[in-house]
């Protein structure tokens, strides 16, 4: 455990502890995507953790896909992502906002612009998605041209810029969770035939052109991203090759210098231990559903630098005090994850001064 609680240096920032708020969609932001003001005292709340993930932000109009989802691209958003900066960096913490470009997983319902979403093809995922009219199918998404792609593109560099405006410290590339960067890589989502589709190294071009127009923009050292290899999430399938792309991708993220790479891991130990192997860089490891006893473990094995929690988080925001107390952890209420106002958001009891 003490290993936990030691300082580490990611990119060009000292952090306090080697644990890590795992991004989460809190659908809490105003209609135009400005964070709402009680989003400085969530996640000031829990800035005991050495780096904040925050919740998937869209980096343009067409990358939201859900409902009331911040935003990183106006002035507004930048206003209000700076007032969350702010409260973080008040309490010593450290913040990457996280750039989430939703694809094809968006409903025309859930944007102020209505418009069909955007993907690698033409092909609808096949699952229904919360609207305010309640659950509808998600319907076919218009697949962007290559020329699309290229602004797309910029539109995460332009994105990453305004985060650093904002007083963020960096951004996390979503590459996870049947989101944009991963639909690419899935031919379950991607049959285009020009050089973003077909071979693995045309699947991985997006990401790997994401991330270096980022790197160039704000930084490698200020600049990560997050994978979900083989995850199998809302008709997203990368086939018999994915591992092979994975292997591809993450060695090319080695040469542009990231941060990090925070992985979601769910399954193939072969390929995490090859992408351990392939990434020489700071490795953040997110293992869905981990107990409270295996907190540590992978950084005590060597196999992570950090480790990344989401619902503990959510729910206690003293995490890094309880776990160094073996005190209590409060339980996360799944009906209030999504929307709402203070309840399940804000109101999550900390320890009082006495049990700390
Ligand atoms: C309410 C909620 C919202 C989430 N939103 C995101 C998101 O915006 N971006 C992302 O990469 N992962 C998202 N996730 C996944 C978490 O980052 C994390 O991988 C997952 O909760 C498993 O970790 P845990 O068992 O420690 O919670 C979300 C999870 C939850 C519970």
């Amino acid at each position: 455990m003490k290993q936990l609680f030691s300082p580490i240096r990611v990119g060009r920032y000292p952090l306090s502890n080697r644990l890590v708020m795992a991004p989460m969609t809190r659908s809490r932001a105003e209609l135009d995507g400005t964070p709402h003001v009680s989003a400085a005292t969530y996640y000031a709340q829990r800035a005991d953790v050495g780096l904040i993930v925050t919740e998937g932000t869209q980096p343009s109009d067409d990358g939201q896909g859900y409902l009331t989802t911040p935003g990183i691209y106006t002035d507004a958003h930048v206003a209000g992502w700076q007032a969350v900066s702010t409260a973080v960096h008040a309490k010593g913490g450290h913040l990457f906002i996280q750039l989430m470009h939703a694809g094809r997983m968006s409903h025309p319902d859930n944007t102020h612009h209505h418009r069909q979403g955007v993907a690698p093809s033409a092909i609808a995922p096949g699952v229904p998605m919360f609207t305010a009219k309640g659950m509808q199918p998600i319907p076919e998404p218009r697949a962007l041209t290559t020329e699309e792609i290229r602004q797309t593109v910029a539109d995460f560099r332009f994105a990453a810029r305004r985060a650093i405006e904002a007083g963020a410290d960096g951004v996390e590339i979503h590459g996870a969770n049947a989101y944009l960067v991963q639909q690419f890589f899935a031919p379950s989502a991607n049959t285009r035939n020009d050089q973003y589709g077909g071979s693995i190294e045309n699947r991985a071009r997006f990401a790997i052109e994401v991330a270096t127009a980022i790197a160039e923009e704000i930084g490698a050292d200020r600049t990560g991203i997050r994978l979900s290899p083989g995850a199998k999430l809302w008709g997203i399938d990368e086939g018999p090759q994915g591992p092979a792309l994975y292997r591809h991708l993450v060695a090319e993220l080695d040469k542009l210098g990231l941060a990090y790479v925070h992985v979601m891991h769910q399954g193939d130990e072969p390929l995490l231990a090859d992408i351990r192997r392939l990434w020489k860089g700071t490795l953040i490891l997110n293992r869905p559903g981990r107990a409270r006893e295996q907190i540590g473990a992978d950084v005590v094995s060597g196999l992570a630098e950090l480790e990344a929690y989401g619902q503990m988080v959510l729910a206690n925001p003293d995490f890094v005090a309880r776990l160094k107390t073996d005190a209590p952890m409060n339980d996360a209420d799944h009906h209030t994850f999504f929307g709402g106002a203070a309840r399940g958001y804000t109101d999550y009891p900390a320890l009082s001064p006495a049990e700390v």
